[in-house]
């Protein structure tokens, strides 16, 4: 059901790579609820994916670029001003860590894989801010989300890098949401989603464990990309204005749990299973 949200409201939406995506699922809802916005992401997405299909749906276009190159960002913010004047909301929903690729775990990461990981899924975030705000692209309470996963704050076995870049990524929305709020009155969030079954989510060491483990200790279950892209909309719409700086974690209860019953009674199974033994 929509409730017309985002009517009128021009935006860009980073990382929609293919039906799985949260970021497909964001511009689908973004549409529904009345967004114009463009799409981008990188060339080689671009053809390994179908991003294409999503912009037809849309009807709008997909911008190629990098956003790691300070170029691309640029021509990418100047079309979107070009097209629509200024802006309304930005999503950054792009990661991606080499080492994680390679399996290389933490105690034995390759530094320029490292570097990318950094660049690719936090800096990233600070370059694409930091031009928006160069050519004054936002409108006055525009929001700005990157997504992000609690990793950030506790460690989880397998995430590796990533983890570090989740937290760089939360400190640059805090840092930047001061000054873009201070300047233009932008609001800057991350949203801290439930692990995710994706392109990306898959390449984490474990996921289905993982899922099943996060299912069972979050009192309403695991977020899904759809209830994910629910949330992003209401931080793009005026209903959440005075929101800023914060991480909001979108994990159906997970990040404030120590113990639950449904989890102890799988460890437990465990348990028995060792004492058998
Ligand atoms: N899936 C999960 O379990 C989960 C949980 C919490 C947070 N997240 C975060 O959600 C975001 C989206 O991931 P997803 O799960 O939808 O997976 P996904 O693989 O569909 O999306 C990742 C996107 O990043 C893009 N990307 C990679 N390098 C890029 C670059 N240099 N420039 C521009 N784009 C680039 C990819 O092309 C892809 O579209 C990521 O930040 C991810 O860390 C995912």
């Amino acid at each position: 059901m929509a409730y017309n949200l985002l009517k009128g409201k021009k935006g860009i939406i980073f990382g929609a790579l293919n039906e799985m995506s949260i970021a497909w699922k964001v511009a689908e809802k973004s549409y529904e609820e009345g967004a114009e916005f463009l799409l981008t992401n990188t060339p080689v997405s671009m053809r390994l994916g179908n991003v294409d299909e999503l912009a037809k749906k849309c009807h709008t276009e997909v911008i190629a670029a990098d956003a790691t190159k300070e170029s691309d960002l640029e021509v990418l913010v100047q079309k979107a001003i070009d097209k629509y004047g200024k802006l309304d909301f930005v999503l950054h929903s792009i990661g991606m860590s080499p080492n994680v690729r390679k399996k290389l775990p933490y105690d034995k990461l390759n530094y320029d894989y490292y570097h990318k990981t950094l660049d690719i899924s936090a800096l990233s975030f600070h370059k694409v801010i930091t031009i928006l705000k160069k050519k004054n692209a936002m409108n006055d309470w525009g929001s700005i989300v990157a997504l992000s996963y609690v990793a950030a704050q506790r460690t989880l076995y397998g995430y590796n890098d990533m983890a570090d870049a989740k937290s760089l990524l939360e400190s640059i929305a805090r840092s930047f949401g001061y000054i873009y709020g201070r300047e233009n009155k932008v609001r800057v969030n991350t949203i801290s989603q439930s692990p995710t079954m994706t392109t990306a989510g898959s390449g984490v060491k474990g996921i289905d464990g993982l899922m099943d483990f996060t299912e069972r200790m979050s009192p309403l279950g695991n977020a899904t990309a759809d209830e994910c892209a629910d949330y992003c909309i209401t931080m793009f719409s005026d209903l959440t204005k005075k929101v800023t700086m914060q991480n909001l974690f979108h994990d159906g209860g997970f990040s404030s749990m120590g113990m639950s019953l449904r989890a102890m009674t799988q460890y437990n199974k465990s348990l028995d299973i060792e004492t058998e033994r």
